[in-house]
């Protein structure tokens, strides 16, 4: 299956990615994750893409579409792959469909969620620094405290743009540059939209029933 989740940042596309990761075992493709590792390897890209990203604003279109057609054609996305946080931008709506070619998108999800529950979201993000598991201050917390449920580390991290002026960039940036692909999707009667504002397995009941069918 090939699925695309969109929303504001936030919203909780990563979270629910790496469920469906699981489930599906297909994999997930985060164009921020693969930016951060880019920054955290001091690549050529990760040198261009470091201050646009801790200021709130986009990637360049070509060095994401870059990635993203480098990545598809890793033997792992041979049976499809849950994209997150791609595409951002009409032009990169336009590209993933020249990459994908005759073959068609499953599904494209949208989680709607509201802007207050994006900053109290952002705000109490943090990840496992050895598995990137995802928690939260509030609403996920490991079973122990300070141990990851996944892999057993106590070292975890805060991204350096989870904070307050730049969330708002990022929200702003959201509206102006990636809503607009709601009405693209939705031309192409692709686009299911699910209220993001319940508990995590709220949402994935959703976003499971939204692929069933
Ligand atoms: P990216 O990493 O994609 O960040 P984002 O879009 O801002 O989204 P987030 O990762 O912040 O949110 P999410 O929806 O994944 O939420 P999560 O599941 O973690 O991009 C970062 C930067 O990279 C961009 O600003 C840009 O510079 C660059 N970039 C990336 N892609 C690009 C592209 N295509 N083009 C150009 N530039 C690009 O959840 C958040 C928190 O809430 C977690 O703590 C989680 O536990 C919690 N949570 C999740 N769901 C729920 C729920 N239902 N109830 C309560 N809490 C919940
Ligand atoms: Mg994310």
């Amino acid at each position: 299956m090939k699925i695309i989740l969109l929303g504001a940042p936030g919203a909780g596309k990563g979270t629910q990615a790496k469920m469906l990761q699981e489930k599906m075992g297909i994999p997930q493709l985060s164009t921020g994750d693969m930016l951060r590792a880019a920054v955290k390897n001091k690549t050529e890209i990760g040198l261009k893409a470091k201050a646009v990203m801790d200021s709130g604003n986009l990637v360049s279109d070509d060095i994401v579409n870059a990635i993203v057609k480098d990545r598809m054609q890793e033997p792992d996305c041979k049976n499809g792959f849950i994209l997150d946080g791609y595409p951002r931008t009409l032009d990169q709506a336009d590209a993933l469909s020249e990459m994908l070619g005759d073959e068609k998108l499953d599904a494209v999800i949208e989680i709607t969620v509201d802007d207050e529950a994006v900053v109290e979201r952002i705000a109490g993000r943090y990840t496992c620094g050895s598995c990137g598991e995802g928690y939260h201050d509030t609403f996920k917390k490991p079973a122990k405290a300070d141990v990851c449920d996944k892999c057993g580390s106590s070292e975890f991290k805060r991204r350096p743009d989870d904070n307050a002026k730049t969330v708002k960039e990022r929200l702003f940036v959201y509206y102006k540059e990636t809503a607009p692909l709601l009405g693209y999707y939705h031309a192409f009667r692709q686009l299911k939209s699910i209220d993001g504002m319940g508990d995590i397995d709220v949402v994935k009941a959703k976003i499971a029933e939204i692929l069933a069918n």
